[in-house]
């Protein structure tokens, strides 16, 4: 089911946000559970993480059983500014005392593309697939054309050295290299794969730009990836520059 909550700010979507997911952290770690979140890039989240990092940072959460992952990464070495991973560690996981083992980074940059995101695709056979087990949650942005994580609308993916497919909603790996040609560059990113095996999706979109992207992923088109992006718990977390608020049956004000 799809669930929209509309909030007047990207201040009270983040503190709501971050709410949310402490009390599933919270109920996991109660539970001596280990917890699984993957985590999204780009600045939407960034105010989340932050009053994320200072919820987590009482001390009260035993840490050491959860997991972080990163739904996707730029081609760029883990401090370079524009990295996803960079500004995960910034401004969440650099506040909270987090075992290393506990990170599971993409190394960008270390090797060729493909064979950074043959390694994440066996991190995450090994983690989920081998366990039968599945990620807690998903942490998920959008971008202006409707791409989410580092799936763009007719980009590349390179399979194995040298065979490229068109990303689509039904590639046959979890992780992949991706060239995107409107930018130019590589990108690193998890598929739909394993993204719609999460128990639970939260979408985090704020910009009146994204706008008319979202409208589509509401009428399920198709033709961009955020659409693909489908569980049976999804919570789309957005302020009203794009929403009206009544618009949508689920939707709910804050
Ligand atoms: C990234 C993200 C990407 C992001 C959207 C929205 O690497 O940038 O993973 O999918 O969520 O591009 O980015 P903003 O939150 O910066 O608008």
């Amino acid at each position: 089911m799809k669930q929209v909550r509309v909030f007047n700010s990207l201040q009270t979507l983040s503190r709501s946000c971050a709410s949310f997911l402490s009390d599933r952290i919270e109920k996991a770690c109660h539970d001596g559970k280990t917890f699984d979140i993957i985590l999204t890039g780009g600045n939407t989240p960034i105010d989340c993480y932050n009053e994320l990092a200072s919820i987590l940072s009482d001390g009260r959460f035993p840490l050491k059983n959860i997991n972080w992952f990163f739904g996707d990464e730029r081609w760029v070495p883990a401090d370079h500014e524009d990295s996803n991973e960079r500004m995960v560690r910034k401004y969440l996981l650099g506040k909270l005392k987090i075992p290393e083992e506990n990170i599971f980074s993409w190394k960008a940059c270390t090797k060729e593309p493909y064979k950074c995101a043959f390694d994440y695709n066996r991190i995450i056979h090994e983690h989920f697939i081998d366990r039968n087990k599945v990620p807690d949650i998903l942490l998920l942005g959008m971008g202006e054309d409707g791409h989410t994580a580092s799936l763009f609308p007719q980009s590349r993916v390179l399979l194995e050295a040298g065979e490229f497919e068109t990303v689509s909603k039904d590639l046959p790996v979890f992780a992949a290299s991706v060239y995107v040609p409107g930018l130019n560059t590589w990108r690193l990113s998890l598929t739909p794969r394993i993204l719609n095996r999460a128990q639970q999706i939260i979408f985090l979109i704020s910009g009146e730009k994204k706008r008319e992207s979202f409208k589509k992923v509401m009428n399920g088109t198709s033709d961009i990836p955020a659409a693909w992006i489908q569980a049976k718990h999804c919570i789309y977390f957005v302020t009203t520059d794009i929403w009206s608020n009544g618009a949508s049956p689920h939707s709910r004000n804050r």
